[in-house]
Protein backbone atom coordinates (compact mmCIF):
# COMPACT_ATOMS: atom_id res chain seq x y z
CA UNK A 1 0.00 0.00 0.00
CA UNK A 2 2.16 2.39 1.21
CA UNK A 3 4.73 3.61 -2.07
CA UNK A 4 6.77 6.28 -1.08
CA UNK A 5 9.47 4.86 1.45
CA UNK A 6 10.67 8.58 2.89
CA UNK A 7 11.37 8.80 6.68
CA UNK A 8 10.38 11.12 9.19
CA UNK A 9 11.87 12.36 12.54
CA UNK A 10 13.09 9.31 14.53
CA UNK A 11 10.60 7.79 16.91
CA UNK A 12 9.65 9.13 20.46
CA UNK A 13 10.39 5.51 22.56
CA UNK A 14 8.30 6.63 25.07
CA UNK A 15 5.34 7.60 23.44
CA UNK A 16 5.68 4.60 21.28
CA UNK A 17 5.02 2.54 24.79
CA UNK A 18 2.13 4.63 25.35
CA UNK A 19 0.22 3.69 22.23
CA UNK A 20 -1.11 0.13 23.38
CA UNK A 21 -2.60 1.90 26.39
CA UNK A 22 -4.10 4.46 24.46
CA UNK A 23 -8.29 3.87 23.67
CA UNK A 24 -9.73 6.32 21.51
CA UNK A 25 -13.28 6.96 21.43
CA UNK A 26 -14.89 6.72 18.01
CA UNK A 27 -18.54 6.75 17.08
CA UNK A 28 -19.57 2.83 16.81
CA UNK A 29 -18.00 2.19 20.28
CA UNK A 30 -20.23 4.96 21.98
CA UNK A 31 -23.40 3.78 19.57
CA UNK A 32 -23.09 0.43 21.27
CA UNK A 33 -21.82 1.99 24.53
CA UNK A 34 -25.14 4.11 24.82
CA UNK A 35 -27.79 1.10 24.11
CA UNK A 36 -26.00 -0.97 26.55
CA UNK A 37 -26.33 1.98 29.16
CA UNK A 38 -29.68 2.08 28.10
CA UNK A 39 -30.64 -1.35 28.33
CA UNK A 40 -28.82 -1.84 31.44
CA UNK A 41 -31.07 -0.38 34.51
CA UNK A 42 -32.51 -2.33 37.83
CA UNK A 43 -35.55 -4.49 36.97
CA UNK A 44 -35.06 -4.30 33.51
CA UNK A 45 -37.05 -7.37 31.36
CA UNK A 46 -33.26 -8.15 29.31
CA UNK A 47 -32.04 -9.94 31.18
CA UNK A 48 -29.31 -11.03 29.15
CA UNK A 49 -27.40 -8.94 26.15
CA UNK A 50 -25.55 -10.40 23.39
CA UNK A 51 -22.78 -8.08 22.06
CA UNK A 52 -21.36 -9.54 18.92
CA UNK A 53 -18.97 -7.96 16.00
CA UNK A 54 -16.38 -9.11 14.36
CA UNK A 55 -12.93 -9.75 15.71
CA UNK A 56 -10.80 -6.82 16.05
CA UNK A 57 -13.59 -4.15 16.03
CA UNK A 58 -12.83 -3.34 19.55
CA UNK A 59 -15.56 -5.67 22.13
CA UNK A 60 -12.99 -6.63 24.83
CA UNK A 61 -11.70 -2.81 25.07
CA UNK A 62 -15.76 -1.67 25.23
CA UNK A 63 -16.73 -4.13 27.96
CA UNK A 64 -13.66 -3.62 30.09
CA UNK A 65 -14.25 0.28 29.43
CA UNK A 66 -18.14 -0.62 30.78
CA UNK A 67 -16.77 -2.17 33.63
CA UNK A 68 -14.21 0.58 34.77
CA UNK A 69 -16.51 3.65 33.72
CA UNK A 70 -19.05 1.73 35.71
CA UNK A 71 -17.22 0.99 39.26
CA UNK A 72 -15.76 5.00 38.82
CA UNK A 73 -19.25 6.18 38.65
CA UNK A 74 -19.84 3.95 42.01
CA UNK A 75 -17.18 5.48 43.95
CA UNK A 76 -18.49 7.66 46.08
CA UNK A 77 -20.89 4.15 46.76
CA UNK A 78 -18.65 2.30 46.96
CA UNK A 79 -16.50 4.26 49.27
CA UNK A 80 -19.10 4.26 51.69
CA UNK A 81 -20.11 0.83 51.49
CA UNK A 82 -17.36 -1.25 50.81
CA UNK A 83 -18.94 -4.06 50.07
CA UNK A 84 -20.25 -2.50 46.99
CA UNK A 85 -19.64 -3.67 43.06
CA UNK A 86 -21.27 -2.27 40.56
CA UNK A 87 -20.13 -4.37 37.41
CA UNK A 88 -17.76 -7.43 37.28
CA UNK A 89 -15.73 -8.99 33.99
CA UNK A 90 -15.17 -12.33 33.42
CA UNK A 91 -13.73 -14.09 30.59
CA UNK A 92 -15.58 -17.46 29.85
CA UNK A 93 -12.61 -20.24 30.09
CA UNK A 94 -12.19 -22.45 27.40
CA UNK A 95 -12.82 -25.69 27.74
CA UNK A 96 -10.69 -27.60 25.00
CA UNK A 97 -12.46 -30.34 24.19
CA UNK A 98 -14.30 -31.49 26.70
CA UNK A 99 -17.88 -29.19 27.90
CA UNK A 100 -18.06 -25.96 29.57
CA UNK A 101 -16.63 -25.81 32.84
CA UNK A 102 -18.97 -23.98 34.93
CA UNK A 103 -17.24 -24.45 38.34
CA UNK A 104 -13.93 -22.67 36.32
CA UNK A 105 -16.74 -19.73 35.53
CA UNK A 106 -18.03 -19.75 38.99
CA UNK A 107 -14.51 -19.74 40.46
CA UNK A 108 -13.55 -16.55 37.98
CA UNK A 109 -16.74 -14.85 39.14
CA UNK A 110 -15.88 -15.86 42.76
CA UNK A 111 -12.60 -14.22 41.98
CA UNK A 112 -14.03 -10.61 40.79
CA UNK A 113 -16.12 -10.65 43.54
CA UNK A 114 -13.32 -11.03 46.19
CA UNK A 115 -14.50 -14.24 47.67
CA UNK A 116 -12.32 -16.17 49.57
CA UNK A 117 -12.76 -19.52 47.72
CA UNK A 118 -11.22 -21.37 50.46
CA UNK A 119 -13.78 -20.46 52.94
CA UNK A 120 -16.89 -23.05 52.73
CA UNK A 121 -19.32 -22.07 51.37
CA UNK A 122 -23.40 -22.64 51.95
CA UNK A 123 -25.93 -24.31 50.03
CA UNK A 124 -29.36 -22.96 50.30
CA UNK A 125 -31.99 -25.07 49.44
CA UNK A 126 -36.03 -25.84 49.65
CA UNK A 127 -37.74 -28.56 51.30
CA UNK A 128 -39.52 -30.50 48.64
CA UNK A 129 -42.53 -31.43 51.16
CA UNK A 130 -42.77 -28.44 53.10
CA UNK A 131 -41.75 -25.80 50.05
CA UNK A 132 -39.58 -23.72 52.97
CA UNK A 133 -36.35 -22.89 52.67
CA UNK A 134 -33.81 -24.82 54.57
CA UNK A 135 -31.58 -22.76 56.92
CA UNK A 136 -27.97 -22.40 55.49
CA UNK A 137 -26.06 -25.72 56.02
CA UNK A 138 -22.30 -25.69 55.84
CA UNK A 139 -21.28 -27.94 53.04
CA UNK A 140 -18.07 -28.69 50.87
CA UNK A 141 -17.56 -25.99 49.19
CA UNK A 142 -16.18 -27.71 45.68
CA UNK A 143 -19.43 -29.00 45.15
CA UNK A 144 -21.38 -27.16 42.03
CA UNK A 145 -24.30 -26.04 43.71
CA UNK A 146 -22.35 -24.83 46.51
CA UNK A 147 -20.00 -22.57 44.04
CA UNK A 148 -23.22 -21.61 42.34
CA UNK A 149 -25.04 -20.51 45.78
CA UNK A 150 -22.40 -18.85 46.47
CA UNK A 151 -21.94 -16.82 43.08
CA UNK A 152 -25.49 -16.09 43.54
CA UNK A 153 -25.06 -14.91 47.29
CA UNK A 154 -22.21 -12.79 46.55
CA UNK A 155 -23.93 -11.09 43.44
CA UNK A 156 -26.33 -9.87 44.91
CA UNK A 157 -24.54 -9.17 48.48
CA UNK A 158 -22.11 -7.04 46.15
CA UNK A 159 -24.92 -5.29 44.25
CA UNK A 160 -23.46 -6.12 40.95
CA UNK A 161 -25.89 -4.84 38.08
CA UNK A 162 -24.12 -6.59 35.13
CA UNK A 163 -21.34 -8.92 34.49
CA UNK A 164 -20.25 -9.10 31.48
CA UNK A 165 -18.88 -12.61 29.66
CA UNK A 166 -16.20 -12.26 27.34
CA UNK A 167 -15.58 -14.68 24.97
CA UNK A 168 -19.01 -15.93 25.53
CA UNK A 169 -18.70 -18.70 22.67
CA UNK A 170 -16.82 -20.89 25.07
CA UNK A 171 -19.86 -21.41 26.98
CA UNK A 172 -21.51 -22.94 23.91
CA UNK A 173 -19.55 -24.29 21.39
CA UNK A 174 -18.60 -27.59 23.23
CA UNK A 175 -22.53 -27.63 23.78
CA UNK A 176 -24.06 -30.57 21.68
CA UNK A 177 -27.27 -29.83 20.61
CA UNK A 178 -29.89 -27.04 20.83
CA UNK A 179 -30.98 -28.56 24.02
CA UNK A 180 -28.42 -28.55 26.11
CA UNK A 181 -27.47 -24.91 24.89
CA UNK A 182 -30.76 -23.66 25.86
CA UNK A 183 -30.00 -25.20 29.32
CA UNK A 184 -26.68 -23.29 29.69
CA UNK A 185 -28.50 -19.72 29.03
CA UNK A 186 -31.44 -20.61 31.44
CA UNK A 187 -28.95 -21.22 34.00
CA UNK A 188 -27.24 -17.44 32.98
CA UNK A 189 -31.08 -16.59 33.24
CA UNK A 190 -31.79 -17.92 36.13
CA UNK A 191 -28.86 -16.63 37.98
CA UNK A 192 -29.55 -13.35 36.40
CA UNK A 193 -32.97 -13.21 37.62
CA UNK A 194 -32.11 -14.43 41.35
CA UNK A 195 -29.75 -11.43 41.53
CA UNK A 196 -30.83 -8.57 39.44
CA UNK A 197 -27.89 -8.96 37.85
CA UNK A 198 -28.15 -8.00 34.25
CA UNK A 199 -25.69 -10.37 31.77
CA UNK A 200 -24.00 -9.39 29.14
CA UNK A 201 -22.03 -11.74 26.55
CA UNK A 202 -19.39 -10.51 24.08
CA UNK A 203 -17.84 -12.26 21.67
CA UNK A 204 -17.69 -12.92 18.15
CA UNK A 205 -20.29 -13.44 15.35
CA UNK A 206 -20.31 -17.46 16.54
CA UNK A 207 -21.91 -16.83 19.57
CA UNK A 208 -24.32 -15.21 17.42
CA UNK A 209 -24.87 -17.89 15.30
CA UNK A 210 -25.04 -20.60 17.77
CA UNK A 211 -27.85 -18.57 19.71
CA UNK A 212 -29.39 -18.33 16.64
CA UNK A 213 -29.79 -22.14 16.55
CA UNK A 214 -32.59 -21.70 18.65
CA UNK A 215 -35.34 -19.50 17.59
CA UNK A 216 -36.46 -19.72 21.26
CA UNK A 217 -33.16 -17.63 22.70
CA UNK A 218 -33.68 -15.41 19.44
CA UNK A 219 -36.46 -13.76 20.58
CA UNK A 220 -35.79 -13.89 24.38
CA UNK A 221 -32.06 -12.27 23.93
CA UNK A 222 -31.36 -8.41 22.80
CA UNK A 223 -28.65 -8.20 20.72
CA UNK A 224 -26.36 -5.37 19.80
CA UNK A 225 -24.24 -5.53 16.70
CA UNK A 226 -20.55 -4.04 17.31
CA UNK A 227 -20.22 -3.71 13.38
CA UNK A 228 -16.62 -2.64 11.80
CA UNK A 229 -16.76 0.23 9.64
CA UNK A 230 -17.89 -0.62 6.47
CA UNK A 231 -16.23 0.93 3.12
CA UNK A 232 -19.42 1.21 1.48
CA UNK A 233 -21.40 3.69 3.89
CA UNK A 234 -19.83 7.32 3.39
CA UNK A 235 -20.62 7.94 7.01
CA UNK A 236 -18.26 4.62 8.19
CA UNK A 237 -15.65 5.81 5.67
CA UNK A 238 -15.27 9.34 7.25
CA UNK A 239 -15.40 7.54 11.03
CA UNK A 240 -13.08 5.24 10.20
CA UNK A 241 -10.93 7.91 8.83
CA UNK A 242 -11.76 10.08 11.85
CA UNK A 243 -9.72 6.91 14.04
CA UNK A 244 -6.71 7.03 11.30
CA UNK A 245 -5.85 10.69 12.52
CA UNK A 246 -6.74 10.25 16.16
CA UNK A 247 -3.48 7.64 15.97
CA UNK A 248 -1.84 9.87 13.66
CA UNK A 249 -2.00 12.63 16.48
CA UNK A 250 -1.26 10.62 19.15
CA UNK A 251 2.02 10.63 17.87
CA UNK A 252 2.68 13.53 15.69
CA UNK A 253 6.72 12.89 15.47
CA UNK A 254 6.30 9.66 14.71
CA UNK A 255 4.01 9.41 11.94
CA UNK A 256 5.12 13.11 10.81
CA UNK A 257 1.21 13.84 9.47
CA UNK A 258 2.35 11.51 6.89
CA UNK A 259 -0.25 8.20 8.16
CA UNK A 260 -3.67 9.78 7.14
CA UNK A 261 -2.54 9.45 3.34
CA UNK A 262 -2.65 5.70 4.13
CA UNK A 263 -6.35 5.63 5.22
CA UNK A 264 -7.61 4.15 2.38
CA UNK A 265 -5.34 1.54 2.30
CA UNK A 266 -5.85 1.08 6.06
CA UNK A 267 -9.21 0.95 5.99
CA UNK A 268 -9.61 -1.79 3.12
CA UNK A 269 -5.99 -3.99 5.19
CA UNK A 270 -7.74 -4.17 8.30
CA UNK A 271 -11.53 -4.50 7.03
CA UNK A 272 -12.89 -1.09 9.13
CA UNK A 273 -12.16 -2.39 12.30
CA UNK A 274 -10.19 -0.17 14.75
CA UNK A 275 -8.93 -2.84 16.93
CA UNK A 276 -7.27 -4.37 14.38
CA UNK A 277 -6.23 -0.51 13.30
CA UNK A 278 -4.61 0.07 16.79
CA UNK A 279 -2.89 -3.32 16.64
CA UNK A 280 -1.52 -2.57 13.09
CA UNK A 281 -0.14 0.88 14.12
CA UNK A 282 1.09 -0.54 17.44
CA UNK A 283 3.03 -3.03 15.04
CA UNK A 284 4.40 0.06 12.82
CA UNK A 285 5.80 1.69 15.65
CA UNK A 286 7.77 -0.87 16.78
CA UNK A 287 8.83 -1.63 13.52
CA UNK A 288 9.83 2.19 13.05
CA UNK A 289 11.32 2.02 16.36
CA UNK A 290 13.70 -1.06 15.72
CA UNK A 291 14.89 0.70 12.64
CA UNK A 292 15.30 4.17 14.38
CA UNK A 293 13.06 6.50 12.07
CA UNK A 294 9.46 5.35 10.62
CA UNK A 295 9.03 4.63 7.01
CA UNK A 296 6.58 3.72 4.70
CA UNK A 297 8.49 0.30 5.04
CA UNK A 298 7.37 -0.01 8.41
CA UNK A 299 3.75 0.31 7.95
CA UNK A 300 3.76 -1.73 4.94
CA UNK A 301 5.69 -4.42 7.03
CA UNK A 302 2.72 -4.54 10.26
CA UNK A 303 -0.16 -4.73 7.81
CA UNK A 304 -2.17 -8.08 7.77
CA UNK A 305 -1.17 -10.51 4.97
CA UNK A 306 -3.64 -10.94 2.28
CA UNK A 307 -4.31 -14.75 3.64
CA UNK A 308 -5.10 -13.01 7.15
CA UNK A 309 -7.36 -10.32 5.77
CA UNK A 310 -9.54 -12.94 3.22
CA UNK A 311 -9.87 -15.39 6.21
CA UNK A 312 -11.37 -12.75 8.49
CA UNK A 313 -13.48 -10.81 5.91
CA UNK A 314 -14.75 -14.60 5.40
CA UNK A 315 -15.88 -14.43 8.40
CA UNK A 316 -17.45 -11.10 8.86
CA UNK A 317 -19.70 -11.60 5.63
CA UNK A 318 -20.47 -14.90 7.28
CA UNK A 319 -21.88 -13.48 10.45
CA UNK A 320 -22.98 -10.07 8.89
CA UNK A 321 -25.18 -12.33 6.79
CA UNK A 322 -26.95 -14.13 9.96
CA UNK A 323 -26.89 -11.55 12.11
CA UNK A 324 -29.11 -10.42 9.32
CA UNK A 325 -30.71 -6.83 8.53
CA UNK A 326 -33.22 -6.89 11.30
CA UNK A 327 -30.54 -6.75 13.96
CA UNK A 328 -28.31 -4.51 12.38
CA UNK A 329 -31.02 -2.41 11.42
CA UNK A 330 -30.43 -1.54 7.87
CA UNK A 331 -31.16 -2.27 4.44
CA UNK A 332 -29.23 -4.91 2.95
CA UNK A 333 -26.78 -3.59 0.71
CA UNK A 334 -24.33 -4.42 -2.27
CA UNK A 335 -22.13 -6.05 -0.43
CA UNK A 336 -24.29 -8.30 1.68
CA UNK A 337 -26.36 -9.63 -1.15
CA UNK A 338 -23.23 -9.72 -3.23
CA UNK A 339 -21.86 -12.56 -0.40
CA UNK A 340 -25.36 -14.08 0.04
CA UNK A 341 -26.07 -14.39 -3.95
CA UNK A 342 -22.21 -16.17 -4.27
CA UNK A 343 -23.36 -18.51 -1.94
CA UNK A 344 -27.04 -19.72 -3.22
N1 LIG B 1 -11.03 2.24 20.89
C1 LIG B 1 -9.78 1.74 20.83
N2 LIG B 1 -8.72 2.56 20.87
C2 LIG B 1 -7.47 2.08 20.82
N3 LIG B 1 -7.16 0.79 20.74
C3 LIG B 1 -8.17 -0.09 20.71
C4 LIG B 1 -9.53 0.33 20.73
N4 LIG B 1 -10.32 -0.75 20.69
C5 LIG B 1 -9.48 -1.79 20.62
N5 LIG B 1 -8.20 -1.42 20.64
C6 LIG B 1 -7.00 -2.29 20.63
O1 LIG B 1 -7.15 -3.23 19.59
C7 LIG B 1 -6.80 -4.54 19.99
C8 LIG B 1 -7.96 -5.48 19.78
O2 LIG B 1 -9.09 -5.02 20.50
P1 LIG B 1 -10.08 -5.99 21.27
O3 LIG B 1 -10.92 -5.13 22.14
O4 LIG B 1 -9.33 -7.10 21.89
O5 LIG B 1 -10.95 -6.53 20.04
P2 LIG B 1 -12.03 -7.71 20.00
O6 LIG B 1 -12.32 -8.11 21.41
O7 LIG B 1 -13.22 -7.13 19.31
O8 LIG B 1 -11.41 -8.80 19.18
C9 LIG B 1 -6.39 -4.43 21.45
O9 LIG B 1 -4.99 -4.42 21.51
C10 LIG B 1 -6.93 -3.11 21.91
O10 LIG B 1 -6.09 -2.49 22.84
MG1 LIG C 1 -12.13 -9.91 22.43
Amino acid sequence: MPENNQTTASPDIDLIKTLPTKRIKHPRVVEVMTELNTLIYPDSQDSILLVCGPTGAGKTTLARHMVDTALERARPQMESDSGVIPAVFVEAPSSGENDFSWRLFYQRILMQLGDNLNAPKVVYGVDAQTGQMLRRRPSNGNTLAALRSAVGEGLRERQVQFLIVDEAAHMIRQTRGRHRLEIQLDTLKSLANECGTQMVLVGSYDLYQLVALSGQLARRIHVLHFDRYREDRPEDVRAFAGCVRTFENALPNLWGGQLSQYTKGLHANTLGCVGTLSSVLVRAAKFAEASGAWSADSLNRALLTEAQRKRILEEILDGETAIGPSFTRIMPDVERAAAKSKKS
